[in-house]
Order: structure tokens, then sequence, then C-alpha cells
């Protein structure tokens, strides 16, 4: 059906062109001009207007070449109508010459490119929506995450070309294809570095994937060594935009409330649910954040079910706070211990303590409304993206408090080893971009609680 409708299309069009191909060439020829004989100066000359100035040898008559038939063109517009049969077959939503710009005109951004088909029901019915954003390489964390968090999924995604968004979109129609729970509440945002002008999905290929295999599926399609983030040095050009992609997925969020996470961090059964019951209890007056605290875990277990289960296999060392062992300044201030020997009196949600030894480079998941300060678009790459907001949260005095018994957990215990250059040259500019940034929170705030300006 599909190709007899673009096949009666690409007719029309080409009918179309040519006609309107040949009234252009009997426009020119009529409106012929005598050569280095301006019309203007022919009226002076004779004192009246008259078309029908005559040529003679000396002023010879000139025809304009005539346009010719352009292919390209009428390709161009091929594609453009290509692009919106898919639109309509895939429920997508993505006219790549209708971006919105980012702030340096890098980045063109795409909303709500496709909607999950419950995701306004889900956004009405739960306090909070999970933020999140993802490259192509990591995006299989979402069929976990869509399995234990029950309400919207707002959904940052990223491609810096035209073959990675081709992929992308691919393995998104595949997941929707095979996953009736990211069909129904995850909806997708798209960012792109200008470049792609058109997109195609690959409906035979599209078609001839198993549902079975989503994480082979996935490897087949990253093949590709462009395709690899971080492994390429040409990936030092295009770095991945984490805060602007957060922010993307933030604000596309219609809930009263975001919980932002990186999209491996996968959150405890059951916790949207349970958060709907602790905000209809909880009052925040002034401005208040919501920790979750992270774990990571060895491969070798199961997503803990509850808390004293997580607590069991930390006592086993097969699980232990978030980078633990790479950074610990990165959730240390969320205090674990203390969050361990809280006593649950049930499972409901409770403040189990608040944050009291806020430092420089605590960078906690958590949960607040998104009248947060946004993250500053200008930390591309890696270093200094979340922290340097939470940073503003606290100058700006925002209050931590940790939440019990939920949590989230990132697959792999982490070890330290060697940045890749990459990742240390991203590290380097970001931290001359820290120098300036904490110099305009200072003068946002007046206020400089962690003595960054004396330092
Ligand atoms: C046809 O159109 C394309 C794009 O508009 C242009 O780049 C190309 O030069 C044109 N070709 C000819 C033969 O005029
Ligand atoms: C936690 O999960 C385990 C395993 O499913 C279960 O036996 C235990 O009763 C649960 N504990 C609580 C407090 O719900
Ligand atoms: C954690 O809490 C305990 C008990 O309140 C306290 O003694 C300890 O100093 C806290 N540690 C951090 C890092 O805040």
């Amino acid at each position: 059906m599909g190709k007899w409708r673009l096949w009666n299309i690409s007719i029309s069009i080409l009918i179309f062109l040519t006609a309107y191909n040949i009234f252009l060439t009997i426009k020119l020829m009529y409106s012929a001009t005598c050569a280095d004989h301006p019309p203007e100066v022919l009226r002076q000359e004779n004192g009246k207007v008259n078309e029908f100035i005559e040529c003679n040898e000396k002023y010879p008559l000139q025809q304009e070449p005539a346009v010719k038939f352009n292919m390209t063109l009428y390709e161009n517009v091929a594609e453009i109508y290509k692009n919106l049969e898919q639109n309509k077959k895939y429920h997508l939503n993505l006219n790549l010459g209708l971006g919105r710009s980012d702030d340096r005109l890098n980045y063109k951004l795409y909303d709500n490119i496709i909607i999950g088909d419950k995701f306004i029901q889900l956004s009405e019915k739960y306090e909070t929506c999970l933020a999140t954003q993802s490259s192509l390489d990591k995006i299989a964390s979402l069929i976990e995450s869509s399995l234990y968090w029950g309400g919207p999924i707002s959904l940052a995604t990223f491609a810096s070309n035209e073959l990675e968004l081709n992929r992308l979109l691919l393995y998104i129609m595949y997941l929707r294809k095979c996953n009736t729970r990211i069909r129904d509440k995850v909806s997708f945002h798209l960012a792109t570095i200008k470049g792609p002008t058109k997109f195609t999905i690959n409906e035979e290929r599209l078609e001839s994937l198993t549902c079975g295999n989503p994480m082979g599926v996935l490897k087949d399609l990253i093949k590709d060594k462009s395709l690899k983030r971080g492994v390429y040095p040409w990936r030092l050009k295009t770095p991945y935009p984490q805060n602007l992609l957060r922010n993307l997925a933030r604000k596309n969020c219609q809930s009263k409330y975001v919980f932002l996470t990186d999209v491996d961090i996968i959150p405890s059964k059951g916790m949207a649910e349970s958060l709907n019951d602790f905000f209809e209890r909880q009052f925040c007056e002034g401005k208040c954040a919501y920790v979750v605290p992270t774990y990571e875990l060895d491969e070798r277990v199961f997503f803990p079910p509850n808390k004293t289960d997580l607590i069991r296999m930390a006592k086993k060392g097969l699980a232990r706070p978030f980078h633990h062992k790479v950074f610990i300044y990165n959730q240390y201030a969320t205090n674990f211990s203390r969050w361990q020997t809280y006593k649950d009196p049930d499972q409901k949600i409770r403040v189990s303590h608040p944050v009291t030894n806020f430092e420089f480079l605590y960078e906690p998941f958590y949960i607040a409304t998104d009248t947060v300060p946004p993250h500053d678009e200008r930390f591309v790459g890696y270093g200094y993206t979340r922290n340097s907001q939470v940073y503003e949260m606290f100058v700006a005095g925002y209050e931590f408090y940790v939440l019990s018994p939920i949590f989230t957990c990132h697959w792999g215990l982490q070890v330290k080893r060697s940045r890749p250059p990459w990742r240390e040259h991203q590290n380097n500019l970001n931290r001359k971009q820290f120098d300036q940034f904490k110099k305009e929170i200072f003068s946002k705030y007046s206020k400089d609680p962690l003595n960054m300006i004396k330092h």
C-alpha cells in the first residue's frame, strides 16, 4: 500500500515539475531581452513602454538559458514525501527541517518524535516522571527500567549523523514493536548535530528483527566503527551533549515531579507508585530535593526486590554505593551507612535523613519539581555535567533529603581504570568551563558556601 501511494505521489510530482518546466520555458521566450540593453534605457530612448522592442544587429535577441530539469530537486522532494509516509506508518513525528536550536546554535532539538501510547494518561496518574537520556549504544537499559518503573518516561536521544539516526530510529521502532511497556510509557525526543536532512527506516530489516534477542540486535546495529561512542577519535569532534539532553528530557515531562537519571540507573520496583503516596503526605516549604540512593551491583546477582535484599547483598560484597571505588565523593554525602541502618516501619517511602555534609562534586540522583536550575549546556562530554548543576542547587539554598526504602542500581561493580585520552581531554575542557561557571554562580547568588572562589 505504502509503496503504491509513494509511487502515485512521485508520478504527480514528476508531471507537475515537467509542466512547470514547460511553463517557465514559454515564459522565458516572451520575456527575452536584447543583449546589453536594459529595458529602462530602451524606454528612455523611445519615450514609452513597449514590450515588442525590436532587437537589431547591435542588440541581438538574447534568450536566458531555460531552466533544466533537475533530478536532484525531484529526488529531494521524493525523500521528503518518503519521510512523511514513514512518519505516518510508525507514529513518528519527525520533520528534520523543523528542529529548534539550542542557545549556541550547535544542535537541533525535536520534541516528542514518538509519544508513548499511554504517556499522557500516565502523566496524569503519576506524580513523578522518569527523565533520562541515552545514545544508541546504551538505550537497551530501557527494557529493565520500564519493567520496574510504572510511570511515564521521557527519554532524550542523540544522533550525530544520518547513519546513527537511521539506526537509532530502527532500534526504537524495534523496541516499540516488541515491548508493550516501552511502547506505552516512553516518549522519545531527539537532538542532532545540525547535519542529517533525511532519515530512512529500513522496513525490511525491522521486520526481520526477532523480539527474543534485543541485546544481540543492538550489538549488530552498532557494529560500524563510527557508532561506537567514545572508542574512536572522531568522537572528540562530536562529544555527547549530556546536559543538553538532560534539559530536553526534563522539559518534556508532564508530571509535577521529575526524577532525572542516566539511562543505566535502574529504579527499584514499584517506586513510581510509592512516590504517589509519598507526595500525598509530604509537603515541602522552600526548596527540596529528594535523593534516591544509588548502588552498583555485581553482574551475577538478581536485581534486589527490596531494600532488605539490597543490604544483604551489600554485606556480601555483591553491591556497594555507586562509584565507591572509582570516585567516592560522587555519592558520599548521601551517607549510605545511615540509610542502611534506618529502620523502615513499613514499605512506605519516608525521609531517612537530610544530607548534612554536602561537599563539592556530590552528584546524587534526586527527585524535584522542574523548578531546579537547568543543566548548563556548555558542559559537553564528560566531567562537571551533573555535579555543577547540583552545586548550583546547593548555593541556591536547596535542601537534600534521602528517601527510604527506595533505591536505584547500576549494573557492574566499577573499578578504577585509567581514563581513555578523549575522556581526559573532555574533562580538562570542562574543568576550565567550570572555573567560569563558579564565578557566574557567585555573582548570581552572592554566596560562596563552599569557599570555591577563594580557592
Ligand atoms: C540541482 O539542484 C541541486 C540542489 O538544489 C544543486 O545542488 C545542483 O547543482 C543542481 N544541478 C544542476 C545540474 O543544476
Ligand atoms: C524482600 O524480598 C524478599 C525476597 O523476595 C522477601 O522474602 C522479603 O519478605 C521482602 N522483604 C520485605 C520487607 O518486603
Ligand atoms: C553519617 O551519619 C552518621 C550518623 O548520623 C554520622 O556519624 C556520620 O558522620 C555521617 N557521615 C557522613 C559522611 O555524613
